[in-house]
């Protein structure tokens, strides 16, 4: 159950995860938009095919980044000499050689990358065959369309790890404290323990939050909560009036101590309204939870057992945690085909039980 900061990365490699909007990508051209990945910085660019590319961003002629070149039909061209890079990261030119020949090891490292809900998505290491998160507000308006308003935030860099910042998103017990009066009662310190089930490479489980009066922009009432593996949350609420919404949330691992967060938040009522009330919400939660969840020391979620003490209203953690912990020992053990069987296992219904009160995860 011990994972190493590598085996970690390795894990994550096997996942899709978004790197920027399509507006940010957009504004970066004719040049690829740099980003980072797990500690790795990538070239993306939307090619005249319409389709995206990711490349590592650094040219193997002389170092120059890739990013600062420019989009040049289905490839990028290097600023510094004009070598140009496919998508699959092979030279498929050298202007000052045009009769070749082009050397074997003029190769940059070439990953897939697709547009999904706005966000290029890129996966490192396409093994394990992982999918991208659903979006059920997306999947709502698209059943029906024209019935969900859906509101995408400002991405967020926070100095904290992907799964502390999920970890965040789904612990109960922080309500009361960090959000008194928003998500919580500081005088109802006691969260319910809900029944997690594993379904569909997620975590799952229900929540009631405590009486209280809250704002009509509040995302607040029964929640069904949805947890991706391994850095997504989708939470819909059924309000008491009867409107449902829907907030999702997914981080991107920039590196294991650094996150950028892509949110949206929908709706199903107040369809022609303002969304800035429904933002001031989200902007109102996220500063009660920066000065605490970026005051985590380390950064990094450590899932060495022992290192933080848990006890069973940590319920959610714990069993995020060990999933985590299983999926790392899984690729340990036999490669990312056993990371994918260990998703499959969960493609039905498992009750997950705590085990008492833990002292250790
Ligand atoms: S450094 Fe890229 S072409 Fe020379
Ligand atoms: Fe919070």
């Amino acid at each position: 159950m011990n994972a190493t900061a590598t085996d970690l990365t390795a894990l994550l490699e096997l996942f899709w995860h978004p790197v920027c909007t399509l507006d940010e990508l957009d504004a970066a051209a004719p040049h690829p938009l740099r980003v980072r990945l797990l500690g790795r910085d990538l070239a993306i660019a939307r090619t005249a095919d319409g389709g995206h590319l990711a490349l590592g961003d650094r040219c193997v002629h002389r170092s120059a980044r890739l990013s600062v070149g420019w989009v040049d039909g289905d490839r990028v061209r290097c600023a510094y000499h004009g070598w140009t890079f496919g998508r699959d990261g092979r030279c498929r030119e050298i202007p000052s050689m045009p009769d070749g020949p082009i050397p074997e090891r003029a190769c940059v490292p070439g990953y897939e990358a697709v547009e999904r809900y706005g966000l290029v998505w890129v996966r490192l290491d396409g093994r394990a065959d992982t999918c991208i998160p659903a979006h059920p507000a997306v999947d709502r308006d698209a059943a029906q369309p024209g019935t969900m308003r859906i509101v995408t935030g400002e991405p967020y860099t926070w100095p904290v790890g992907g799964p502390r910042r999920v970890e965040n998103f789904v612990d109960l017990a922080h309500f009361a404290w960090v959000h008194d009066g928003t998500l919580g009662r500081r005088d109802e310190p006691v969260p319910p323990l809900p029944t997690i089930r594993r379904e569909d490479g997620e975590m799952r489980f229900e929540f009631d939050p405590p009486d209280m009066d809250v704002d009509d922009s509040a995302l607040f009432g029964h929640s069904e909560y949805r947890m991706p593996m391994p850095l997504t949350v989708s939470i819909e609420f059924w309000l008491e009036h009867g409107a449902y919404r829907h907030l999702w949330m997914t981080a991107c691992p920039v590196d294991l101590a650094t996150s950028r967060c892509f949110w949206t938040v929908s709706r199903d009522d107040d369809l022609d309204g303002d969304d800035a009330p429904h933002l001031a919400f989200q902007a109102i939660v996220l500063e009660e939870d920066e000065p605490v969840v970026c005051n985590q020391v380390p950064p990094e979620l450590v899932l060495e057992p022992g290192f933080e003490i848990s006890v069973k209203t940590d319920k959610v953690s714990i069993e995020y945690r060990r999933w985590l912990a299983e999926l790392a020992a899984a690729l340990a053990a036999g490669g990312p085909a056993a990371v994918r069987a260990s998703l499959d296992a969960a493609s039905r219904p498992t009750p997950v039980s705590v085990r008492g009160v833990l002292t250790s995860t």
